[in-house]
């Protein structure tokens, strides 16, 4: 409980809006990003954004009229009714039961890197489409990286942990799993990846 109770706040911490500010240029390219890919789908499909804090992009996300449904293990959802406080890794075993949609799924800001990849291959149906927002690798995605990580002063060894996740950088060529076809794009200090299942 201690150790979950000390990841909640580095997460917290994490997105904390003073500490966001030197991510923004991240942040910015992010949402810009999921909103172009959105506009051009057909039909509005359901978007499960993971790791959604406090329902992170869901007016966006509502008003291109798209479903929205949040996860996160570490957020209590009684203010945002579309928000699921678990972990991907149990919506992953559970989401055949929860949604058979055809989903948009967002890892935004970097989530996948947090994330026990192990389990998540059997989430996926056919025609859904995984978007996949990281930190770019050149030097200049680097420094920005850098600069929002130096934000959190937390010398605590539950942060190393977080920490050592985060620079990750995980992308889903790391999944043990077969797209149809997968888009990759870069947008300094962000790369995303964009694949259909
Ligand atoms: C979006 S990530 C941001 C990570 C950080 N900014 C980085 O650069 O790596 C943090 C969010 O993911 C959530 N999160 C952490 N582990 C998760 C998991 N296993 N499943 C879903 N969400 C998770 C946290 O609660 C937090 O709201």
């Amino acid at each position: 409980m201690y150790w979950l109770n000390m990841v909640q706040n580095i997460y917290k911490n994490m997105l904390k809006a003073s500490n966001k500010i030197a991510a923004a240029s991240f942040l910015n390219n992010e949402l810009t990003f999921i909103e172009n890919i959105l506009s051009g789908l057909k039909s509005r499909m359901t978007v499960v954004v993971v790791g959604c804090h406090d329902g992170m992009y869901y007016e966006n996300i509502k008003k291109l009229r798209f479903n929205y449904i949040g996860i996160d293990p570490y957020i209590n959802s009684q203010r945002n009714p579309h928000i699921l406080r678990m972990s991907f890794e149990t919506y992953a075993k559970k989401r055949r039961e929860i949604n058979k949609n055809k989903s948009v799924f967002v890892f935004w800001f970097n989530v996948l890197s947090h994330i026990d990849i192990s389990v998540i291959n059997d989430c996926f149906i056919g025609g859904d489409i995984i978007i996949n927002s990281l930190w770019g690798n050149k030097e200049a995605d680097i420094n920005v990286r850098d600069e929002y990580y130096s934000a959190f002063n937390d010398k605590s060894q539950q942060y190393q942990t977080v920490f050592q996740a985060a620079k990750k950088s995980y992308s889903l060529n790391n999944i043990d799993m077969k797209f149809k076809t997968i888009d990759c794009f870069y947008n300094s200090p962000n790369y995303f990846e964009v694949a259909y299942i």
